[in-house]
């Protein structure tokens, strides 16, 4: 037994944070650093540059997670970026863009998923918390069925892999984690509205607590191939996809903090929605979207939030834009009776 849980722990996928061992600093000079033995890394964004780093290994398949403080304070115009890509002209990639704003106006956390060089796959979220104030965790699980976007380990969105309907999914080609931080003021805060105020330059993030479940990739082979991983408890992600629990966690974040969704935006497919957006269950269509739904699978059952906000929520359903002061209002409600209901 001994012997056994050697030999598999030396195949073992997982690593543990130690920035200095798993990223290299791509850009930015000194604006990246690691700090504190490899524990802590931090971006930096002032006038002349912004900064990265991206991961040495690359990997195919797996579950990422990263702990991030975002840019606390005036953030307008700074997007801060956490994915995965592959590279070449028909890459593919899994993103987490955050989206900075004013003092005490909101982030926006947007994501994209490319196969072979197309994204246009956008879904974008209000949080439900301050992301500069503390750290907080968010994961990429990644597998042959589908790919789980998750902030502290509650699913914002999902990716199935529809490839029997025809659309593409990443699978073949293996991915490094990237981050940046960047200027974006042309369109990150209300749609580049609001430009990065310089004056509260320099502007940071942080990172902590990365954590790699995942096959990674070299010379052409990937170190999942042995059989005996399949058995390993941190195997997991795998085969992950969401429990009751977990649909509940999805339909909450996607009732009350989805900001934009591609497949409820009509007006940019004049030809018919993508067909990803036809068949799943797992993302909201513009029969229900911003429409909370009074079924007996709501996270907030027969709680006022749904009866209160079924109402005024129509009007919007138009733009699919949840207003500001609405989402102030529910937010801090919405978090209360979810976690209440769990
Ligand atoms: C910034 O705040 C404004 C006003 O509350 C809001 O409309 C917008 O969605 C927020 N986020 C971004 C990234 O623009």
């Amino acid at each position: 037994m001994l012997l056994l849980s050697i030999f598999v722990a030396s195949f073992s996928v997982a690593s543990a944070s130690d920035f200095q061992r798993e990223f290299d600093l791509t850009w930015g000079d000194q604006r990246a650093q690691i700090l504190n033995g490899g524990e802590l890394l931090t971006l930096t964004l002032d006038k002349a540059s912004g900064s990265g780093f991206r991961s040495k290994r690359e990997y195919l398949f797996g579950r990422i997670d990263m702990q991030i403080k975002l840019v606390a304070g005036n953030s307008a115009g700074t997007v801060t970026a956490f994915y995965l890509s592959s590279e070449g002209p028909n890459h593919d990639e899994i993103d987490f863009e955050f989206l900075g704003n004013l003092s005490g106006d909101p982030y926006i956390v947007h994501t994209n998923v490319y196969c072979q060089g197309k994204g246009d796959r956008e879904q974008q979220f209000y949080l439900w918390f301050d992301p500069t104030e503390n750290f907080h965790t968010y994961s990429i699980v990644w597998n042959q069925q589908r790919i789980i976007f998750l902030v502290d380990n509650i699913p914002i969105r999902v990716f199935n892999n529809e490839e029997s309907i025809g659309v593409p999914f990443p699978k073949n080609q293996p991915m490094r984690i990237y981050s940046s931080l960047w200027d974006a003021d042309n369109w990150a805060t209300r749609g580049g509205l609001v430009k990065t105020d310089w004056s509260k330059a320099p502007f940071k993030a942080y990172y902590r607590n990365f954590n790699a479940n995942a096959c990674t990739w070299s010379n052409a082979e990937s170190n999942c191939a042995s059989q005996m991983l399949n058995s390993a408890r941190n195997n997991v992600w795998r085969t992950q996809a969401l429990d009751a629990s977990g649909r509940r966690r999805l339909r909450w974040v996607q009732r009350y903090f989805m900001v934009y969704n591609y497949c409820a935006d009509l007006k940019r497919f004049p030809q018919g929605r993508p067909r990803e957006c036809r068949h799943s269950r797992e993302i909201s269509t513009p029969q229900n979207f911003g429409v909370p739904r009074s079924t007996s699978t709501s996270p907030c059952q027969g709680s006022v939030i749904d009866t209160w906000f079924s109402g005024p929520m129509e009007g919007y359903l138009d733009i699919y834009m949840y207003p500001r002061s609405f989402v102030v209002a529910t937010a801090e409600l919405a978090v209360a009776v979810f976690f209440l209901s769990l």
